[in-house]
């Protein structure tokens, strides 16, 4: 009988108890807050400092501005303490265990961002909402947009990656007075939108007590480099790489300064494409400035060379001897870069050749053309050419010793300009993409 008795009344009690009606919450807000100073830590020993956590949550990255150094990004800080007045015992008021109510009824740890790009404030708005438990845990979710000062470095751009670190501390409390833990290892990334110049490879969280407690949260940014490097920097390797072939055209054809010329004039309209896209940030400079800077550089240098090419070139009418040195470099580079073709070539070209080339030779700088374009007239085969020459007496002023004329040191220079800013640029851009990435 007294356990049928315990029993409902154990039942009534649950059943009355467990219905939290607008009353005892009602209640329940008045006894709380009737005797409640929110400008008073909420710890009952004052002494003692009030334990606050807080992880951060970052929704999305809006900006990177690499110029001003400044990160901006809406985040969620999920800030909790312990209220130790704001405790009570549940079954008197309806098994009611948490309330939500409006912020700025209780005391709080106002955050604010320690390396703002603009002004120092609180972190949040006043009208957000705090969740307390029967045992006094009070979780705040707070944030907004946050502005962060982040030193870019873009020396590796566009391959770049940058570390922004936001520090956040309770603005006003000493360490003794509000501690700061950071539970969390990393940033919270559950809620994040995709940004589509930034991805996010890695984040890390540290917290520092000095006077005053510090949560810093670091995130590493890391470029995508796709669509720069598909509009960008390709094309200007590509036009890089069409450079030197200007010193295989014929000088004949006439085209040689306007093709070097027109390249020059797409590499101008490039960098103006390119000088918008790029950071401006000077500290420091990203390589890829220079690598435009240096095959711009190729490319007037080409044009320059490609004249004298063109005089040197022209000289062979001009009947003006050639200096001995010069003529034995040119001598020496065709047998280095004939000795291999020689042996294939000339049993098959020159038996039948040699008879025409020597009866026109002085007629006009064509069939030099002609012998070069053969495969070359080896120092081997000058010999009887020049012996033919004197027979007839009308060895040229610019026919040298051994038979070497302006076109030819023009023809050979040709050669080794065209290897020398192939391998530069090659060379160059390998070394650009080594450091970069
Ligand atoms: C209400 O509180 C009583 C007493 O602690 C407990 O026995 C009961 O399970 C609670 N009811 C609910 C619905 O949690
Ligand atoms: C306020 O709370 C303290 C201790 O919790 C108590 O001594 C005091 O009587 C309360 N004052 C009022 C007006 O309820
Ligand atoms: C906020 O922190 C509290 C306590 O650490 C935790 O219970 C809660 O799930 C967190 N909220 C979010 C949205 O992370
Ligand atoms: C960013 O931080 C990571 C991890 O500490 C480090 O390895 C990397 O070198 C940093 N990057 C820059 C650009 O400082």
């Amino acid at each position: 009988m007294d356990n049928l008795i315990c029993l409902l009344i154990t039942m009534c009690s649950v059943n009355i108890a467990s219905t939290a009606t607008i009353e005892t919450t009602k209640l329940l807000f008045q006894d709380l807050f009737s005797n409640y100073s929110k400008h008073v830590l909420p710890v009952i020993d004052q002494s003692k400092p009030v334990s606050v956590n807080m992880d951060l949550s970052v929704v999305s990255i809006n900006d990177f501005d690499e110029v001003t150094g400044t990160l901006t990004i809406v985040a969620i800080l999920n800030v909790s303490w312990n209220d130790e007045s704001l405790v009570w015992d549940s079954v008197l008021y309806g098994n009611t265990t948490t309330l939500t109510f409006n912020q700025d009824l209780i005391w709080l740890p106002e955050m604010v961002l320690l390396n703002p790009a603009d002004s120092v404030e609180p972190i949040g708005n006043a009208r957000f909402k705090v969740t307390v438990t029967s045992t006094g845990g009070v979780v705040w979710a707070t944030g907004g947009l946050l502005k962060a000062a982040c030193t870019a470095d873009v020396s590796r751009f566009p391959f770049d990656q940058q570390n922004c670190t936001i520090s956040i501390s309770p603005w006003g409390y000493s360490s003794s007075q509000v501690t700061l833990t950071v539970p969390s290892r990393t940033i919270d990334f559950g809620f994040y939108c995709v940004n589509g110049e930034w991805d996010v490879t890695g984040s890390r969280t540290m917290q520092l007590s000095n006077t005053f407690d510090i949560a810093k949260y670091t995130i590493t940014i890391k470029r995508r480099h796709t669509s720069f490097l598909v509009s960008v920097v390709i094309p200007i390797i590509m036009l890089a790489f069409v450079n030197p072939f200007v010193f295989i055209l014929p000088f004949d054809s006439g085209e040689r300064v306007s093709y070097s010329i027109t390249v020059l004039l797409a590499f101008s309209v490039y960098m103006t494409v390119v000088s918008d896209r790029m950071p401006a940030s000077s500290q420091p400079m990203s390589i890829l400035a220079y690598y435009l800077l240096f095959t711009l550089s190729i490319s007037v240098l080409i044009v320059i060379v490609n004249i004298f090419q063109i005089r040197t070139y022209g000289k062979d009418n001009a009947h003006q001897p050639i200096p001995q040195c010069i003529s034995r470099t040119v001598l020496f580079l065709q047998m280095i870069y004939r000795s291999k073709k020689i042996e294939t070539k000339r049993n098959h070209l020159f038996p039948q050749e040699n008879g025409d080339i020597k009866a026109g030779k002085d007629v006009s700088g064509e069939n030099n053309l002609q012998l070069e374009d053969l495969g070359g007239s080896p120092i081997s085969s000058g010999e009887p050419l020049h012996e033919n020459a004197v027979q007839k007496g009308e060895i040229k002023a610019t026919s040298d010793q051994q038979g070497c004329t302006w076109y030819k040191v023009a023809k050979m220079a040709d050669v080794v300009y065209f290897g020398l800013f192939s391998f530069v640029t090659v060379v160059v851009t390998f070394v650009f993409f080594i450091i970069t990435t």
